[in-house]
């Protein structure tokens, strides 16, 4: 039996699909590479010693995903295939809803129709807008969304429950990510914006490589003790293993369940500076701006209910975080060509 994972050449994807091929899991990935390279795929048949049986293709395509269900013996899926930058989706929302939306609701009747029930959907801790307490459980109440990006995502989450609570046979995990960042220890696989990066990381690590000159921090007036917002940063090996855990849980036939995927621990953006550059002996130079809009100050999350029902936790600190994003974008300093 195979696991379909859809956006499997992506950042997440591919640590992924490593992380299922080590735990001797068959793989199949889709994934139409508009955020990606088939390079991606190579390598991490590199890493692993094994083939990973790839299908370049979009997730809309039902007739593709009809083929595949019939070639593979596919028992779940996880799905990561989606567009997700969040300034790009307040000026494209129909680029995004329509990718988002409309091909995850072909991919998931697709499902049906194959009888494949069995999904972990890749939400994001942005569902929670600004939390109403911290650290977040499950439980908080979802918050106010800004941005069309984060909308697909809580839609995603409504869709797939209303999905199970009309047919029971499914089983649905939806995982909350916080901020992955890292890279695998080979150095190999990463992250790979195009343009110049929103996300903190890569851009640090751009003006690292001496790609960018300095790192604006996006305002140091906010109430907390550095003044500078803090986020619940994890290794995406570590979120990776949190799907390995996943695809185990999935065989319990759990029904419908959500779990938080993050360290519990907060850093702020002066952290993140700090220890990236006492990790790759490299100078940050940054310069403070103004706030930007849309952004919470503080957002960590309480990861107790997936230690306890997915026996799972994340082990890397954010020295191994800096360590490995480093060390992937000094080996590839124009990503993977
Ligand atoms: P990514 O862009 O690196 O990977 C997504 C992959 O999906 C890409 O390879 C892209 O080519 C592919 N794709 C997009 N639309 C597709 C379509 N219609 N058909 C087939 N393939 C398609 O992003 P990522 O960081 O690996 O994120 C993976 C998932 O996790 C996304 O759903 C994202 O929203 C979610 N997520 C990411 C973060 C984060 O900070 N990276 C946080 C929370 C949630
Ligand atoms: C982190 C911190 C910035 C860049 C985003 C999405 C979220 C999720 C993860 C998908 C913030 C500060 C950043 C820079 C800075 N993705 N910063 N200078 O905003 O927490 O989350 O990625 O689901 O939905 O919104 O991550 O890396 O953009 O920012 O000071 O050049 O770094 O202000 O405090 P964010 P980020």
């Amino acid at each position: 039996m195979a696991i379909l994972v859809t956006g499997g050449a992506g950042y997440i994807g591919s640590h992924t699909v490593v992380e299922l091929q080590n735990e001797g899991y068959e793989v199949v990935v889709i994934d139409n590479l508009v955020n990606s390279s088939k390079e991606a795929i190579r390598r991490v048949e590199t890493i692993t010693g094994k083939p990973v049986k790839f299908y370049e293709g979009d997730i809309s395509d039902a007739e593709l995903l009809d083929t595949i269900f019939k070639e593979e013996t596919i028992d779940s899926c996880i799905h990561f295939a989606g567009l997700k930058a969040v300034g790009e989706s307040i000026s494209k929302p129909l680029e995004y809803y329509s990718n988002n939306i409309s091909g995850s609701l072909i991919l998931f009747d697709a499902m049906r129709r194959n009888n494949v029930k069995n999904i972990i959907f890749s939400s994001s801790a942005t569902v929670y807008g600004d939390p109403a307490f911290v650290p977040i459980t499950e439980d908080c109440p979802l918050g106010e969304i800004t941005n069309p990006y984060g909308q697909t995502k809580a839609m995603l989450e409504q869709i797939l429950t209303d999905i199970y609570k009309s047919d029971n046979t499914w089983n649905v995990i939806l995982l909350r990510y916080f901020n992955p960042i890292g890279a695998h220890s080979s150095g190999t696989i990463g992250e790979n914006p195009n343009g110049i990066p929103n996300n903190l990381m890569p851009y640090i690590t751009q003006v690292a490589v001496g790609k960018l000159e300095k790192l604006g921090v996006f305002g140091d007036d906010y109430n907390t003790p550095d003044g500078t917002c803090i986020r619940d940063y994890i290794h995406v090996v570590d979120l990776a293993q949190g799907h390995v855990k996943s695809v185990a849980k999935l065989k319990e036939n759990p029904g419908l369940k959500i779990y938080n995927l993050g360290t519990g621990k907060g850093s702020s953006v002066l952290d993140v500076v700090h220890t990236f550059i006492e990790a790759s002996g490299v100078d940050i130079p940054y310069v403070i701006k103004s706030r930007r809009t849309g952004d919470v100050p503080v957002n960590y999350c309480d990861a107790t209910k997936a230690k306890e029902e997915l026996n799972w936790i994340a082990k890397k600190n954010l020295f191994d975080m800096c360590a490995d994003s480093w060390r992937w974008q000094k080996n590839n300093p124009n990503g993977m060509i």
